[in-house]
Parts: structure tokens; C-alpha cells; sequence
């Protein structure tokens, strides 16, 4: 806060453009700075009139009915009339089986005055109705039978039951705290009230089950559902309370994850004690650890794990949400629990949801499962699979606000060379700008912007420029030109362009919801058009969640009109995914749709995850915040977002070196690894710390580097099939209760787990490695632990602890060169770490690691590696790819052999020639380790090894 205050000052001292208040206001903020975020600056839930509505609802006293005689199979679903018997309105529930295992519930008014948003492109497609029948009906209930899943309606009391297999698993307003407030029109004190009355009941006309005398019950207006005043920020409400809102429960289960982004545990906390989770995407200036409080992005979507079972639920609504969580075992020590069991009075767990929205229709999905992979699949069957990344943009990225200049960027780029540092991005922070005009070049610091990217790129590196998308209000500037002649800006309530402050100053905000302003958006990025930028420049969109400094809660006014009418509440909550979408739909048309884009956003929303990565903003450089690290990218990962990670070295205040470089060493095994740091933080290129520091810091990079066949291809399995690349234990270990709430280690793919040291002065860190039955092994020692157990795991500074599960078969590139895209050629190591029965089986995915040629030409090689009975083979996984590669296999390693080999032999796999020949072999019996030498066939190729 410290910073945009002061900078805003400055500005507006300079230009002498801000009222005298607002400086003053300003004046106070950075006269007294801050060290920690200004609770007071957001919204609780009781300062939020919808949210203390919903809240202060009482289970058991819902009103709402659903008609049976209103009953019908159509071809979208299970038709039938909820009505509120209190005040009359009656809603639209369609309940129908959509694509495998989901099923879609929407729940909208039958008559409303005014349209509500639906942030229809969370989803990829519009899902396909699935085959469903109703199974029964009677006075009281219909049941719904898809698959091996029924969905039991009951009339009254209104409630929806999800079973799969028999079996309850989730339940919908079980405890009735739905709420649907439908638009209408404000009382006007002199007349009598219009009530709640819809037309039928104007008309007279009698509703099903309506008492004879039963007369619509008014409600009273209540503070805050016409207008409602948040600091100095008034909100005009013009369209009156809208807010929708549901419980829903998850019966046998203790643990839910999910709904991102809040800088909390992975397994989500009850809130009965406290604040509900908020989704409402905000700049949240220095965030709080272990807190619901709401972040720049949102994803509605709530996993339910047991060992039994999981399912998932999308809440797909934009508007500013809040999650209330309870369960009846969260007060109870293991103790209690055992208690209860001994007993014999133990109750089944149960976690009970409530999910509150301000505007837009009730629109859930069900992912019924019942597997994780089950669930993930279904979900982006849903909302799309990820993007699939270039290679460059899964190695390492080197980032600070700023590199200063040509120079600067030049040096930092060769102290890379100069100490053997791998990296294959730098990137440049807003001060690149001529003056926070996006898409432009400060003249005399980057004068020569494309030789800069070709002195780069000519070492097989790219670049990344921030374009953030608030507008300077600056005549000259083209881009603030034409999108005011064209009225593509967000109007204020009262119809002009909506005014903000931001980094330029005052600044205006692209309408993204208009699908022309996407367009013309994406048309930018053409090279002739984005003056000074090669087709290796890549885009990093910050401060989309809005980010506006002089506005409520840091972000838009909720009253500001967008494209269609639509008022920024409504939208609120994906209006930051349209800034990257659109980028990335530039990046595709500037290569003609055949290279892969890459972006970066702070903002996000539901299916985001199609176009780019995320990070979860600014982090301080603490040791609490590189422990939160971990369950805010599981949180993300589960929900779809799978390319995600922490600025390395925590983004405000300086990292000692110890700090720092566990911090490299943790985001060498997670999915998007960049380090990043404020303006004010001192330099922290790895060389300009003490020998050991950079060495460890290289180290990790290495590490980082020498996986990457394996990181991509575990991009590739996310990008076909939605799994995501961080997994918490239990996605692979589903029926290990002992992992359900562990978020201090992970599993990167099924092959590697990761447990990175996070505590200052550690000498040790306890590893839990799951699998009663199962073998690990340590990828440095090859040492060998058996699942199932908690390890004591002694570490230095340059130790890392991650573990190859036996049964598994890691890819890994040795040649560590000075940025990816020079390892096209390069061989593979196959690291093969055998399980009890002495089998493996492992991927691997290569292509050009750039284009869409995999996809349309299918320019790709996928291939399967099993070891059994002492054998591996090598085998095409899909028939459909062919791709030319030079690169070979170099070297196998087997771990966990019981005994050397006599001979080893490679043959061809039947019409493919190869000559038998013996190999060369050393076998380690100390860590029982077979290592085989050049194999020398081709990656392509299939071949088959044989130990004797
Ligand atoms: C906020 C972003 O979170 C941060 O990463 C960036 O450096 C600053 N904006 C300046 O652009």
C-alpha cells in the first residue's frame, strides 16, 4: 500500500489531477505506511448485506417446495416449479445427467424482470445432455436415474439427493438454507406494496399447494438491499437484491479442498468460528497467512474427499461468493473420535456447505466421481483441458520489477552464461513502459527493443512484458485513443467511461465482456501492430482482478455497466479471465494459431486454465509464506489450475540466503517456477549471494532442468485428460486416510513425491511416504523406504528430499544446457525405480515443444516403457504420432534389482531393425543399482532390453 500510495502521490502531485480529499487521504496513508494488510479495507461478511441475509438464515426453516405436478421429462432434464411458500415467486429447476457422471442443476426465475448473468465461458462447450429416466415418483419425490448415480427430488421439504452406487453423496438443501432473492421493483413508500407478488399471482391465479387463504407473506426491505455504503464507496444498487443461495452436504466425509484463492490450508477449515471463505477477486496488498479473506482469483469448485469416494461441485457463478463450511467432526480430537468409536456411538462425519452469491442464477455441477482422476476429468470435460504450455515456458523464468534497462538485461542475461545457470525467460515489469502506456517502450531505456529480444532469443531464450489492462487517459496514447472513440471502456453508473486510479494514474478499463473488445484486443498483439515485439516476446497480465486503487475494496465499483447491461457485480468474478483469454487469442493469431501461447495472469475464474498459468501475486519473502506456498498451488491444482506457482524468494522484503535458496530448491518441483521481487527489494540474481547459496540455487535450477521430459510430459497427460501435475497424496493414494490433510508434501505426476524443506535451520524433515506395501526411493541415494511409513529425512542446505515411487519410470535429460530449446537433440536418462514385484511402467511425450503441430499434424511420439520379468520394453503408446527426433537413450538406471545381471541385451521390437547387441552395466550393490550404458537406439524407436 506504502508504494501505490506514494506513487500515486507523486503522480498526482505532478500533474496536479487529483481532488484535494482523495491526496489528502492518500497523504495520510503513506505518511503512516503499513506492514501488513488493512483488514479494514475489505468487506466481512456482515458488511456485505447479502452474504449477512443468507447467514443469518436458520437450517430446517426452508420455504421452499418443488411442485410435483409440475413434473416433466424434456430433452434438457428434469423439468419442474420450486416455490417459495412464503412469498409466492416460483423459480425454473432443470436437473439433468450431463456429459459421464455429472449432472447440472439450475435453479432461475420463471418470470424475471431482469436477466441474470451466466458466466457460460467457464465451460468449454456447452455440455452434452446424457441419457437419463426417472426411475420413480411419487407425491413427494421423483428420482432421477443416470448411469449408477439416482438424483432423488423431494418436494417438501425442497431437497435434492445425489446417490452413486446406492449410496448418499451429496445432498442439496438437506438443512434448506436456500435462498433465491428475485428481482423487483422497490417499494414506493405511498403505494401499498407490490410484495413479491409474480404475475400469476396478480392475476389471481392460484398456485399449486397455496392454502385457500394463505396470502403471499411481503418482505421487508432490509439496510443495504437498495443501496449499501462500504468506507467512503457508495453502491447505487439500481436493480435491488438478487442473491441466490444453497447448501449443499457431503455425507462420509471429513475433508473438502478447493475453492480457490485464499492463502490457507489445503483441506479447507470449518468456519463456523469465524468469516466464511470470500471469492470476490481482489489486489490484496501484503495478504495474511491462514486467513479466508478473498484473493485475486476464484474457482467455485469444492472437492469432497473420503477413502471411499470423491466428488466434486462447481458453483458456477461470477458474482462475489462466500463459503460457509461445518462439519460434525471438526471440534473432535482423535480422541473423541476413538471415543466415540469404542462406544460404539460414532457418528458418520459430515461436511455441510453454504454457498452464498450476490447476483446470477443457481447453476451447479455434481462431478460424481467416484476416483480423483475421475473427478478432474469430469470437471474439465466441463470447463476444457489445460492449455499445453511451449517447453521454454515450464523451465525457468527470471523476473524482478525491473530490469532497468538494455544494459541491465544484457548483464543479467550473461551472469546466467557466466555461472552456469540455466534459465529461458526474462522478464520486464511495468517500468518498461513509456510511462505505464502497455504495449509500448520507454525510449531511453529500451530504445532498441527487438534487438534485445534477438540477442536473447538467439541463445534459445524468450521474453516475457507485463500489459496490464487499465488504460492510461492520455490522448496520445493509440491504444486509449481508439478504445474511447470506440466506446470500448467500462461506463460508470452514470454513462461515461468509468475513471480509476492505477499505475499510470487515471486510468479507464476495457469492457473484456464485449466479445468486439476481445477482438480488437487480441488484434494488438500482431507483430506489425505491438511496435517492438518479436514473435519471442510473451505476455504477463497483472492487476485484472480489477485492480483499482481509488476504488471499493482496491477494485470496480459493483454498480459500473458493462457490454449487455451487465452490472460489474454480476460479472465480477471472470471479468479478469477475459484480459488473458484475449491475450492469449492474440498470441494465437500472430503465429497463425500454430505456436503455442504463453501468458501469465494474476486474475482468474473457472477454465481459465485453457489459456495460461497463474501465481498466486505478492508473497513476502517469510518462511510462513513459502509453507503456504504448497496448499495454495494443491488448492489450484485440483481445481483444474494446474500450471501455477510463487514468485521464488517471496515478492516483498528481502530473502536471507538461506530463505532464498530453499525457496528455489520447493519451486524447482513445482509446476510454474519464476522468481520475481518488488521495486524496493535489493537485487537477488543468484550470483550476487555467497558461493554456497548460488551453488545450491544452481543445484536446484539443474534439478529442474535434467526433469523436464518428465514435467511436460505430465503437462501433456493434464492437457489430454485434466490431471493436474501437482497432486496431493491422496489423488494417488486415495484410501490412505493419514494423507488427507497433508499439505507439507506432494506428488509431482504419479512417479516423483516432493517433500521441500520450508522451516529455517532445518536438519531434518519428517517425510510421510504412503502405500502400505509399496517401495520408495531416494532420487539422490536411491535408498530405500517402504510406504507406509513417516521417515525421518536428515537434510543440508543443498538437499532436496523427493522420491521415486517403485513401480514407476522417470525421463530426466543429463546435458544441463543454457536454456531448453537447446536440449531438442540431447539423450535420455530412464530412471526405472522397480517395485515389489520387481515391474515399472512409466511415459514419456516429445515433440517440437513449441507449435500445434502435435495436435494437427499429429507431429508427436507417446510412448509407454514397461519393466517386468526382467525386462523393458519400449513401446508407441499411440499409434497416431510420428515425430523425428535425434535424441536417443543414453543411459538406464534400475533401481531396486535384488541381484547383477550376467548379460544385458538390446533387440528390436519386431519389424523395427536393430542389431542384438550386449551393453555395458554396473551394478551398485550397496543400493541395489543396476546402471546400463548406452543403449544408443533412437527415443522413437521400439526395443526391448533384456536382463540375464
Ligand atoms: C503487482 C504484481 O503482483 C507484481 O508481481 C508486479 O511486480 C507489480 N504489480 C508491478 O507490476
Amino acid at each position: 500500500m506504502w508504494l501505490i500510495c506514494c506513487s500515486a502521490l507523486l503522480w498526482s502531485l505532478r500533474m496536479g489531477t487529483m481532488p484535494r480529499p482523495k491526496l489528502l487521504l492518500l497523504l495520510v496513508l503513506c505518511v503512516l505506511g503499513t506492514d501488513a494488510v488493512d483488514r479494514s479495507n475489505f468487506k466481512t461478511c456482515d458488511q456485505s448485506s447479502f452474504c449477512k441475509r443468507h447467514r443469518n438464515l436458520q437450517p430446517g426453516m426452508s420455504p421452499y417446495r418443488a411442485l410435483m405436478d409440475t413434473v416433466q421429462m424434456t430433452p434438457e432434464g428434469l423439468s419442474m416449479k420450486v416455490l417459495n411458500t412464503r412469498n409466492k415467486v416460483e423459480l425454473q429447476l432443470l436437473l439433468a445427467a450431463v456429459n459421464v457422471n455429472t449432472a447440472r442443476l439450475t435453479i432461475d426465475e420463471v418470470n424475471p424482470i431482469r436477466e441474470r448473468f451466466r458466466p457460460t465461458d467457464a465451460l468449454s462447450k456447452e455440455p452434452t445432455i446424457a441419457e437419463a429416466s426417472i426411475l420413480a415418483q411419487d407425491d413427494n419425490s421423483v428420482t432421477l436415474g443416470f448411469l449408477q448415480n439416482k438424483a432423488v427430488v423431494t418436494s417438501d421439504p425442497f431437497r435434492i439427493d445425489f446417490l452413486v452406487d446406492d449410496e448418499l453423496a451429496i445432498s442439496v438443501n438437506s438443512r434448506g438454507l436456500m435462498k433465491f432473492e428475485q428481482y423487483r421493483k422497490r417499494k414506493n413508500n405511498d403505494e401499498p406494496a407490490e410484495g413479491q407478488e409474480n404475475e400469476e399471482n396478480q392475476d389471481g391465479e392460484k398456485q399449486e399447494g397455496e392454502g385457500e387463504e394463505e396470502k403471499p407473506v411481503e418482505e421487508e426491505d432490509e439496510p443495504g438491499m437498495w443501496e449499501e455504503t462500504f468506507k467512503s464507496h457508495h453502491d447505487s444498487k439500481p436493480h435491488g437484491p438478487s442473491s441466490v443461495g444453497l447448501d449443499f452436504s457431503f455425507p462420509g466425509v471429513e475433508h473438502v479442498y478447493g475453492i480457490p484463492e485464499h492463502a490457507d490450508s489445503f483441506a479447507l477449515k470449518t468456519t463456523t468460528s469465524g468469516e466464511p471463505y470470500r471469492l470476490y477477486n481482489l489486489d490484496v496488498f501484503e495478504y495474511e497467512l491462514h486467513n479466508p479473506m478473498a484473493l485475486y482469483g476464484s474457482i467455485p469448485v469444492m472437492i469432497a474427499h473420503n477413502a471411499q469416494r470423491t466428488v466434486g461441485l462447481f458453483w458456477m457463478n461470477a458474482a462475489e461468493t462466500w463459503i460457509d463450511i461445518s462439519s460434525n467432526t471438526a471440534g473432535k480430537t482423535v480422541f473423541g473420535k476413538m471415543l466415540d468409536y469404542v462406544k460404539g456411538g460414532s457418528e458418520m462425519p459430515q461436511t455441510d456447505t453454504h454457498w452464498i452469491s450476490e447476483s446470477g442464477v443457481i447453476d451447479v455441477f455434481f462431478m460424481l466421481g467416484p476416483r480423483p482422476a475421475e473427478v478432474f476429468s469430469q470437471y474439465t470435460d466441463l470447463t476444457g483441458k489445460p492449455a499445453m504450455p511451449p517447453l521454454f515456458a515450464i523451465a525457468y523464468h527470471q523476473s524482478r520489477w525491473n530490469y532497468n534497462d538494455e544494459e541491465d538485461v544484457k548483464n543479467v542475461d550473461a551472469g546466467f552464461d557466466d555461472n552456469d545457470i540455466p534459465y529461458d525467460v526474462l522478464w520486464l515489469d511495468i517500468e518498461h513502459t513509456d510511462g505505464k502506456r502497455y504495449m509500448t517502450w520507454d525510449k531511453h531505456k529500451f530504445p532498441h527493443p527487438i534487438d534485445m529480444q534477438d540477442r536473447v532469443a538467439a541463445k534459445g531464450r524468450k521474453m516475457v512484458v507485463i500489459v496490464d489492462p487499465h488504460i492510461k487517459r492520455d490522448d496520445n496514447y493509440h491504444i486509449h485513443k481508439d478504445a474511447k472513440d470506440h466506446g470500448y471502456y467500462v461506463k460508470s453508473k452514470d454513462g461515461g467511461d468509468f475513471e480509476g486510479w492505477c499505475w499510470p494514474g487515471s486510468s479507464s478499463y476495457l469492457d473484456f465482456i464485449n466479445p468486439t473488445v476481445r477482438s480488437w484486443w487480441a488484434s494488438r498483439f500482431e507483430l506489425g501492430t505491438f511496435e517492438g515485439s518479436t514473435k519471442n516476446l510473451f505476455i504477463w497480465n497483472d492487476m485484472n482482478e480489477p485492480s483499482v486503487f481509488n476504488g471499493p475494496e482496491v477494485t470496480m465499483h459493483k454498480d459500473a455497466v458493462h457490454y449487455g447491461g451487465w452490472e460489474h457485480r454480476d460479472v465480477h468474478n471472470i471479468f479478469g479471465m477475459y484480459l488473458p483469454k484475449s491475450t492469449y487469442l492474440g498470441l494465437m493469431q500472430r503465429s497463425n494459431n500454430k505456436e503455442r501461447p504463453f501468458v501469465l495472469s494474476r486474475a482468474f475464474f473457472a477454465g481459465y486454465h485453457r489459456y495460461g498459468a497463474v501465481w498466486t501475486g505478492d508473497n513476502t519473502a517469510e518462511w510462513g509464506h513459502l509453507q503456504i506456498s504448497i496448499p495454495m498451488l494443491l488448492s489450484l491444482s485440483v481445481t483444474g489450475q494446474s500450471f501455477v506457482g510463487a514468485d521464488v524468494g517471496g515478492f516483498f522484503k528481502n530473502p536471507d540466503p538461506e530463505l532464498l535458496l530453499r525457496w528455489y530448491q520447493a519451486a524447482a518441483y513445482q509446476p510454474f517456477f519464476r522468481a520475481h521481487a518488488h521495486l524496493d527489494t535489493r537485487r537477488r540474481e543468484p550470483w550476487l549471494f555467497d558461493k554456497e547459496t548460488m551453488n545450491g540455487i544452481r543445484e536446484a535450477i539443474r534439478a529442474r532442468y535434467a526433469l523436464l521430459p518428465y514435467w511436460y510430459t505430465l503437462f501433456y497427460q493434464a492437457a489430454t485428460h485434466g490431471m493436474p501435475i501437482m497432486r496431493p497424496l491422496w489423488v494417488e493414494f486415495p484410501e490412505d486416510t493419514s494423507t488427507f490433510a497433508t499439505e507439507d508434501e506432494y506428488m509431482i505426476g504419479n512417479a516423483l513425491l516432493a517433500h521441500p524443506v520450508t522451516d529455517a535451520g532445518a536438519s531434518g524433515v519428517q517425510v510421510h511416504l504412503p502405500g502400505e506395501g509399496q517401495v520408495w526411493y531416494d532420487v539422490d541415494t536411491y535408498k530405500k523406504y517402504n510406504g507406509g511409513s513417516t521417515e525421518y529425512i536428515p537434510v543440508t542446505l543443498t538437499k532436496i528430499p523427493v522420491f521415486q515411487r517403485g513401480g514407476t519410470i522417470v525421463p530426466r535429460k543429463e546435458r544441463i544446457r543454457r536454456a531448453s530449446s537447446l536440449t531438442n537433440r540431447d539423450p535420455y536418462t530412464f530412471t526405472i525405480a522397480l517395485d515389489k514385484q520387481g515391474t515399472a511402467t512409466g511415459e514419456l511425450f516429445v515433440d517440437d515443444g513449441h507449435s500445434f503441430k502435435y495436435r494437427d499434424n499429429n507431429r508427436f511420439l507417446h510412448k509407454n516403457y514397461l519393466f517386468e520379468n526382467n525386462k523393458l520394453i519400449s513401446r508407441t503408446m499411440d499409434m497416431n504420432g510420428e515425430f523425428d527426433t535425434k535424441s536417443w537413450v543414453e543411459r538406464i538406471i534400475i533401481i531396486g534389482l535384488p541381484k547383477a545381471p550376467t548379460t544385458v541385451t538390446i533387440d528390436g521390437i519386431r519389424d523395427i531393425m536393430i542389431d542384438k547387441k550386449n551393453l555395458e552395466f554396473r551394478y551398485t550393490p550397496d543400493t541395489q543399482t543396476l546402471v546400463i550404458r548406452k543403449p544408443a537406439v533412437n527415443v522413437a524407436q521400439n526395443w526391448s532390453i533384456t536382463l540375464q
